[in-house]
């Protein structure tokens, strides 16, 4: 077992005082070339935030590997210790797929795309919530911190409360929360609500979604409530605004490398050299606004605003939940779009459009970072958006235009992106050709406020901030914030056979 620096000296904090209870894994398992099982880091922003974070300490994380049958039995990874809970290919087709993907994700992202409700998804829905609450009542010790993560998992506060009412228990929402009018239209909303209110302090991304559950928890449960306060019998639950970031330090340290840099060099000459790089990094995900983006694209370079000789698009595009129909269906309009775009506008040698769907570790991805004049990030709807904050961090020279989507929760925070309305396509284009446009003191002077706006507001912020609301005056907590505040700038090493490969 690799053994934290941070532990050394604090004998007392152990792996199962604090667990973090989330679906997802850092690692899914991956074949590697030589058809062995290799463990890679797992895409999306919760592992993105939740791994630098955890590595510098000692935790446990239960959650899913990603396939179905038994769970493997997992090494510690960078000091934390991963405890896999089982699914079957039930569980995954109807908790994960289901009621997880096909109904709380599109009512969250306001529906952009049709939520389902089905009786079945539900039933699986609180199978699985429940053997994840047995998981992480097991590993926990007495007193322990146990901080529940996200959509897929509502009903844990609520269950580990009754299993183990000696623990401290935290929930945090990765995702917007809607407002009552989506909300209303679950069947059960009300469990879901209940679910939640098991912890002792809840988190959103944004204040709105404070208020919005406070309402709902008002109209639904008729409980006393407040933004920042609801009674629930003898207890005070907490609520609030936590907006989650990145580990700052680490992309710039990363960007600033000199292969990293030379290796930025090497992607704009293999571009053809192009005056404009725009680049957007994505899961692919119909929340993302691919497809409008693609749209404003196509029309600027058909009104000749934009021409193929002199700027490029560069689109990273992650598969992502393959077996869910609206995904497979959002991967073939977009393929099918890049590819009439490209034979429409590009010329040999010279697409207008490079559209790739690999996983890149994180120093290809700082190097595309920094070969990017223009980063587009516009979902329709976002619970907070990594990716933007990634490319800001990596910005060390303080060049750069972020376009963003007012819809991500980034934009409450980064204000000074050229800032775009997804659903407004000629805003879209406008903004698009405003930051490809934009005068270099003007650039930088918005990179400059975003860098130091950052700089504050990372992931051990967050975490600080979270946690030291979740225990005021508990001494492990106190202990945690202390270790991260101390915490090395320099990328860890990996203690197992994990790569830091796919997404974030
Ligand atoms: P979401 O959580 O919806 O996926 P975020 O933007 O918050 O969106 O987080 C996505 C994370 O996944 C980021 O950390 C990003 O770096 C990472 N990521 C996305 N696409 C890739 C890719 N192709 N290769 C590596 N990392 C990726
Ligand atoms: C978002 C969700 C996470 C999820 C991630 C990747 O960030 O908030 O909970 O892990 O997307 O999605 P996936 O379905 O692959 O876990």
């Amino acid at each position: 077992m690799a053994v934290s620096p941070l532990l050394i000296g604090m004998p007392e904090m152990r792996h199962s005082s604090l667990v973090v209870v989330a679906n997802r894994l850092p690692i899914d398992d991956s074949a590697a070339p030589d058809g062995a099982c290799e463990w890679r880091r797992s895409p999306g922003g919760l592992v993105s935030a939740l791994h630098p974070l955890l590595r510098h300490t000692p935790a446990t994380w239960v959650g899913w590997a990603g396939g179905t049958g038994a769970a493997p039995t997992l090494p510690d990874v960078d000091g934390v210790r991963l405890r896999a809970v089982p699914l079957t290919a039930e569980d995954q087709r109807d908790h994960y797929e289901g009621f997880a993907n096909s109904t709380l994700w599109p009512l969250y992202h306001d529906a952009v795309e049709q939520p389902e409700h089905h009786r079945r998804w539900w039933e699986a829905y609180q199978r699985v919530n429940r053997r994840f609450a047995e998981a992480a009542a097991d590993v926990a010790e007495p007193g322990a911190v146990v901080w529940v993560q996200d959509y897929h998992l509502h009903l844990v506060p609520g269950l580990l409360r009754g299993m183990r009412p000696d623990l401290r228990i935290g929930f945090f929402l990765h995702v917007p929360f809607p407002p009552p009018e989506l909300f209303m239209q679950l069947p059960r909303r009300a469990e879901l609500l209940r679910g939640m209110l098991g912890a002792d302090l809840i988190g959103f991304q944004r204040v709105q979604a404070a208020h919005n559950f406070a309402q709902l928890v008002a109209k639904v449960l008729n409980l006393p409530a407040t933004d920042r306060r609801i009674g629930v019998g003898e207890r005070v639950v907490r609520i609030g605004a936590f907006p989650v970031s990145i580990d700052t330090a680490e992309m710039a340290a990363l960007a600033a490398r000199p292969d990293v840099a030379a290796r930025a060099q090497r992607l704009r000459q293999d571009l053809g050299r192009p005056e404009r790089v725009i680049l957007s990094v994505d899961r692919m995900d119909y929340t993302k606004g691919i497809e409008q983006r693609l749209k404003a694209y196509s029309e600027l370079l058909a009104s000749g605003h934009v021409k193929v000789r002199d700027t490029v698009l560069v689109q990273v595009a992650v598969p992502s939940r393959e077996r869910v129909g609206q995904y497979q269906i959002l991967r073939e309009r977009v393929e099918r779009e890049v590819g009439r775009i490209n034979g429409e506008f590009g010329r040999v040698g010279e697409p207008a459009i490079h559209y790739l769907t690999q996983p890149f570790d994180r120093a290809e991805l700082a190097a595309l970072y920094r070969v990017a004049d223009v980063m587009a990030v516009t979902p329709l709807r976002d619970g907070m958006n990594l990716v933007a904050k990634e490319y800001v961090a990596a910005r060390v020279d303080d060049t750069g235009a972020l376009l963003l989507s007012e819809f991500a929760g980034t934009a409450a925070e980064l204000s000074q992106a050229y800032l775009v309305n997804p659903h407004d396509l000629e805003g879209l284009k406008e903004g698009l050709l405003a930051a490809l446009r934009a005068a270099p003191a003007d650039v930088s002077r918005r990179m400059r406020a975003m860098r130091a706006h950052l700089h504050e507001h990372d992931i051990r912020a967050w975490a600080r901030s979270y946690l030291s609301a979740l225990d005021e005056t508990g001494p492990l907590v106190q202990r945690m914030v202390a270790a991260t505040d101390a915490l090395p700038t320099q990328p860890a090493r990996s203690a197992a056979r994990v790569e830091h490969h796919p997404g974030g």
